[in-house]
C-alpha cells in the first residue's frame, strides 16, 4: 500500500494563536504515522504554523490563491505571497469557493496554471451537488470539471495537482437530502476520475495521479475509507478542527 495522504481544511476557522495551540498538541499525536499531512489554515495563520512544523511530518498548505501575480485585486493573495509565509500548496476550486464566491472553471484553470508556474502543488477540488447527483450528472460534472481545470496542463505537470473529489452533498455531514455515499460510490467516482485523466492524458498518468476523497471524513469512517481501491488519502473539513480527532483520521489512513 502506497503511503496516503490527510488533509486538514480550517476554512475560515481558528485565529493565528489558535492554530499554534492546534499544531502544538497535534505535532506528538501524528508523528509516528506514515502519511503524508497537510494543514491549510487561515491566511493569517500561515506563517507561524510552518514556523511550527518544521522539521516535522506535517507541512502547511493554503485554501485559495490568486491567478494573477501581483497588483491592483484588493483583498487577495497571490502565491509568491503564501510561498515566502511557508505555504508548500493550495486548495483550488474547493465548492465554497465555486457556490459562495463564484469561481468557475475557467478562472479555476488560470489559478492551477498560476501555481504551476510558481512551482506549487495544487488540490484540485471537484464534484457534483445533490442535485445534479438526483439527475445522474455525476460523470458529466466530473469530466467537465477536470477537463477545463486541466487545461493546457500537461501530463507530466500532473505530478503538481492532487484531485479531491468532494460531492457536496456528503460535505459538513451532508445536506440531509441524500445519505453519504457509499464506498462503492465513491469508488465509482474515484474510477471514473481517473478513466477522464486517461482520456485527457495517459494510462500512466492516470494512475499516478494522487486522488483524495473529501466529505465528511471523521475519526470514526477514516480506518474504512482508507480501504477503497484507488482513494489515496482524505481532505478533511469539520473533523480536522479537534486535533484529536484529525490525528485519528491520520492513524486510519496510515500504512498499516
Ligand atoms: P467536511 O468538509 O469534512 O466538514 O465535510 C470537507 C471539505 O469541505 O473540504
Amino acid at each position: 500500500m502506497n503511503k496516503k495522504t490527510v488533509i486538514a481544511n480550517f476554512k475560515m476557522n481558528k485565529t493565528c494563536r489558535e492554530t499554534v495551540a492546534y499544531m502544538t498538541e497535534l505535532l506528538p499525536l501524528v508523528e509516528k504515522y506514515d502519511a503524508y499531512i497537510g494543514i491549510c489554515p487561515p491566511f493569517t495563520a500561515i506563517k507561524s504554523a510552518s514556523r511550527k512544523a518544521k522539521g516535522s511530518n506535517v507541512i502547511i498548505g493554503a485554501q485559495n490563491l490568486n491567478e494573477n501575480e501581483k497588483g491592483t485585486y484588493t483583498g487577495e493573495i497571490s502565491t509568491a505571497m503564501l510561498i515566502e509565509a511557508g505555504a508548500k500548496f493550495s486548495l483550488i476550486g474547493h465548492s465554497e469557493r465555486r457556490s459562495l464566491y463564484n469561481e468557475t472553471n475557467e478562472l479555476i484553470n488560470k489559478k492551477i496554471k498560476k501555481a504551476l508556474a510558481s512551482g506549487f502543488t495544487s488540490v484540485l477540488c471537484i464534484g457534483e451537488t445533490a442535485l445534479e447527483r438526483t439527475h445522474k450528472k455525476t460523470q458529466d460534472i466530473i469530466n467537465i470539471q477536470l477537463s477545463k481545470a486541466l487545461e493546457g496542463v500537461y501530463a507530466n505537470e500532473l505530478k503538481y495537482i492532487f484531485i479531491a473529489y468532494e460531492p457536496l452533498w456528503a460535505i459538513s455531514k451532508g445536506t440531509g437530502s441524500l445519505p453519504l455515499p457509499t464506498k462503492e460510490e465513491i469508488s465509482g467516482a474515484v474510477n471514473y476520475i481517473r478513466k477522464v485523466l486517461e482520456n485527457l492524458y495517459d494510462k500512466q498518468t492516470s494512475q499516478n495521479t494522487i486522488v483524495l476523497y473529501g466529505g465528511s471524513v471523521d475519526d470514526v469512517n477514516a480506518s474504512s475509507l482508507s480501504t477503497i481501491a484507488g482513494v489515496d488519502g482524505a481532505l478533511v473539513g469539520g473533523a480536522s478542527l479537534n486535533t484529536v480527532k484529525f490525528s485519528k483520521i491520520v492513524e486510519g489512513f496510515s500504512k498499516k
